[in-house]
């Protein structure tokens, strides 16, 4: 079957095309569109802006990706429907005028299913995707599936080679989906069966990493800022930090809290990060705060401090909740740091662990994982309703 996927929670236009027969998956055109540059000036996303940018972009984007497929013969356009997608739409003026006059001009193609993230996210992007993947489905008379985007996070773990896994080996499993909006552990039980047994109460882990990049004067996003940062220091040691000794990190002696890395929950903690970064980044003399080797440390500190206390926990789970497989999803687990320290304490912890992280690209957002779970959902529980199909900012993973 042909999926038609769009994702549009945050601030990427992701659109993608994907092609499933038997086991195999694969994805034959994927268009990510990202706002980076316009939410930079922000240091985070600003959700008007994004909203705005998602109803410029959704539409090209999609007629691009479909640019080739084949027509389906015999479809009859009908005014009737045109209309009534017209009165849909009619609040968003910009999307309507586009995608109108996209479903004058293209003819139906052959695409079986659409899949579009609901929720979570920023409500006014996930309208925007939700009524284009309505309008079409309504339009084409093709079946829909509404994705909850933190199961996608999830769900792309099982997707290799562009071969669906045998999901049951899996099982009972361990997932921490961080992201910039979303950091929780999940107990999956099973496919479509899921507890949430901890999350933050407060920032999220790409938040504290946008945030706390800020204050050293990085852009955003601040996770693959800081990241960089540390790996550009060790690529060019002898060039720029010529004067630089890797051991100097301990003399400028910076210690950051681990928040709630002892409690005996499995939730997290991370806006007193951001504070004690800035209280301590503010104390130190104009001429130090300057300093690369500074700059440096404290993005080592950083995180060090959000990598442990991710892992700790996360490794705390797996034991008390005797699973089979440590899962990460979502923009932070690209984080290569993190990658490597959970592959040290599963070795040092377990026996046997199943480690499943997704490809670097596929951390981030992206509408392969929308196409994948969507698929998924509709071989289980078949279509949604196109009518009562609605964005949710607060869809939980559970219900
Ligand atoms: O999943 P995602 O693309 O979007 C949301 O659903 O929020 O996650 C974006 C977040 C941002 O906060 C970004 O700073 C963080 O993921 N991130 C990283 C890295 N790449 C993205 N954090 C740490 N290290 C990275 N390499
Ligand atoms: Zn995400």
């Amino acid at each position: 079957m042909k999926i038609l996927a769009i994702e549009t929670s945050c601030d990427d236009t992701c659109v993608a095309l994907a092609s499933q027969k038997g086991d195999n998956f694969l994805i034959e055109k994927e268009v990510i569109s990202s706002q980076t540059k316009i939410h930079q000036k922000w240091g985070g996303v600003y959700p008007t802006a994004a909203k705005r940018e998602h109803q410029k972009n959704i539409v090209p984007i999609i007629e691009k990706i479909l640019k080739d497929e084949k027509e389906v013969k015999g479809f009859s356009f009908s005014e009737k429907k045109l209309a009534k997608i017209e009165s849909l739409l009619a609040k968003d003026k910009l999307l309507k005028r586009r995608l109108l006059s996209f479903l004058k001009n293209k003819k139906k193609v052959k695409i079986d299913l659409i899949a579009v993230t609901k929720g979570p996210g920023l409500e006014p992007c996930l309208w925007v995707g939700v009524n284009t993947a309505k309008s079409l489905s309504y339009f084409w008379n093709v079946p829909i599936v509404g994705v909850n985007h933190i199961e996608a996070h999830i769900l792309i773990n099982f997707l290799k080679d562009e071969k669906i896994l045998n999901i049951e080996k899996y099982m009972p499993a361990v997932c921490l989906v961080v992201s910039g909006g979303h950091t929780q552990l999940v107990l999956m039980k099973d496919l479509f069966d899921y507890q949430i047994i901890g999350e933050t109460r407060d920032d999220a882990a790409g938040e504290a990493f946008d945030k706390t990049a800020r204050v050293l004067g990085l852009s955003y996003p601040g996770g693959p800022a800081i990241e960089k940062l540390i790996s550009e220091y060790r690529n060019i040691e002898m060039s720029k930090f010529r004067h630089f000794d890797i051991s100097r990190c301990r003399d400028v002696e910076i210690r950051l809290p681990r928040p709630m890395i002892h409690s005996k929950n499995f939730d997290f903690s991370f806006s007193g990060l951001k504070t004690a970064v800035l209280y301590f980044f503010k104390k130190q003399p104009k001429k130090i705060q300057k300093s690369d080797t500074f700059k440096v440390c404290l993005a080592k500190e950083i995180q060090n401090a959000i990598v442990e206390v991710l892992v700790k926990k996360t490794i705390r789970a797996a034991e008390e909740f005797k699973v089979k497989s440590i899962i990460l999803g979502g923009g932070v687990s690209a984080n290569s740091s993190l990658r490597s320290a959970f592959k040290k304490e599963i070795i040092k912890n377990f026996y046997q662990m199943n480690f499943l992280v997704p490809e670097t690209k596929l951390s981030t957002d992206n509408a392969t994982m929308t196409a994948f779970a969507g698929y998924l959902r509709f071989k289980k529980f078949g279509k949604d309703n196109w009518k009562n199909l609605e964005a949710d900012a607060n869809l939980i993973i559970e219900s």
